[in-house]
């Protein structure tokens, strides 16, 4: 099932998602929606949160970022970290981060449009269980770390636009508040407010 994916300004956006019990929740059903859905919307990842969800899974596949023929520059590398990057991450913790900070324009499905350097931290260890109930802890860098957190962030209220200098944001206050609207061109199903 492919659900439509929220947009900026909706307040499930900016809520600490819960933690689910698997016992009770339907994870397996639930995770290959999430990828049907972020798959139609041509995304590297995508977080419960942006599907009007307030609980802690998101799921990721990064390998998209690897093809050269979806790259537009000419000096294209493939990211090592993004080789068999498709998981989903069920209650995760990040418990760790390292290394230095480096930048990267983000976006994201429930900002359509909008593109900002976004300084994180190069790797992390994160504590996590996928769909069938198997626990792990692992380290990520590079370009799947950034993903992760990017994710993990949804789970926790956070937008990237929050890491947007402040004078950036106010040049975006018209753009972003289209959005909310629904005043935006997106090819494909979001649910604004009517
Ligand atoms: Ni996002």
């Amino acid at each position: 099932m492919i659900y439509p994916i929220v947009p900026y300004g909706d307040p499930v956006l900016r809520k600490i998602a819960q933690e689910i019990d698997p016992e009770v929740f339907d994870v397996k059903q639930f995770v290959a929606d999430l990828y049907e859905t972020m798959y139609e919307a041509a995304g590297v990842g995508l977080a419960a949160p942006q599907v009007g969800k307030s609980i802690r899974i998101f799921v990721v596949d990064g390998r998209p970022l690897n093809d050269p023929d979806e790259d537009d520059g000419d000096d294209f590398e493939p990211d090592p970290s993004l080789i068999d990057f498709k998981m989903a991450f069920i209650n995760p913790e990040i418990t760790a981060t390292d290394g230095g900070k480096w930048a990267y324009e983000e976006g994201c499905l429930s900002i359509p449009g909008i593109r900002s350097d976004v300084l994180r931290p190069e790797r992390i260890t994160i504590n996590y269980f996928d769909e069938d109930g198997n626990e792990f802890t692992r380290d990520f860098d590079g370009m799947a770390a950034r993903i992760i957190q990017h994710e993990y962030d949804h789970l926790e209220g956070k937008l990237f636009t929050d890491y947007m200098p402040i004078l950036k944001r106010q040049i975006l206050k018209k753009r972003l508040a289209d959005i909310t609207k629904g005043n935006v061109k997106v090819d494909y199903r979001m649910k604004f407010p009517r």
